[in-house]
């Protein structure tokens, strides 16, 4: 297939045909897209954790009333289930971004190892509730995610930046 070169970077001919502009607006483009996607997966990631701390403590306070069911303990966890789900699909389109808009291949690594983590995440989450020491690692990769979409959050935003003054030079006497 015959690609369009934009400077450093060759955006496939395909993805520039579909949306009918030019190969420097779509790569600036899709980085914008990539950047902000980045930033509101972190976001996610954080609440997903702080709503597994309310499912928890959900389960105590409800139990504290009243016996409880598994069933009043999964409600608990309901929204960390849905959130849980939707980090997984941003993980993908992510990735997608990434390699349709042609970002080079360390976005691409990272975005693709993100998704990895975040699929073994989904699976951990599901098999932990019938062996339950799959949970410990539920929780650690966690913090792997936690680590890898911050890094790349900030590497995305920091990318391009103007570089600092240099101090200006002291006059000599
Ligand atoms: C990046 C962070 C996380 C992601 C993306 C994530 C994702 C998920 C997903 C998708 C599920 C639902 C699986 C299903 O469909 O049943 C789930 C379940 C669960 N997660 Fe997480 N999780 C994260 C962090 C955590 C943390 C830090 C904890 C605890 C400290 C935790 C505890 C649980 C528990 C207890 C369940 C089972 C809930 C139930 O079966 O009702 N998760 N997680």
């Amino acid at each position: 297939m015959r690609q369009q070169a934009t400077g450093r970077r060759v955006v496939p001919r395909l993805v520039l045909a579909g949306f009918g502009v030019s190969g420097c607006c779509m790569l600036a483009h899709m980085r914008a897209v990539f950047r902000w996607l980045t930033a509101a997966l972190f976001v996610a990631v954080v609440v997903q954790v702080g709503l597994a701390g309310y499912g928890a403590f959900h389960a105590i306070h409800t139990a504290d009333k009243a016996s409880i069911s598994k069933k009043t303990i999964e409600n608990g966890f309901n929204a960390h289930a849905a959130v849980g789900t939707l980090i997984v699909v941003v993980m993908l389109v992510l990735l997608i971004v990434a390699a349709a808009g042609g970002l080079g291949k360390r976005n691409i690594q990272w975005s693709g190892g993100i998704l990895a983590l975040g699929i073994l995440q989904f699976v951990l989450g599901l098999a932990s509730t019938k062996v339950p020491a799959l949970g410990f690692l539920h929780t650690v990769n966690a913090l792997a995610i936690f680590t890898m979409t911050g890094l790349l959050a900030h590497r995305s935003w920091m990318k391009g930046r103007p570089a600092k003054a240099a101090p200006a030079a002291s006059p000599t006497a």
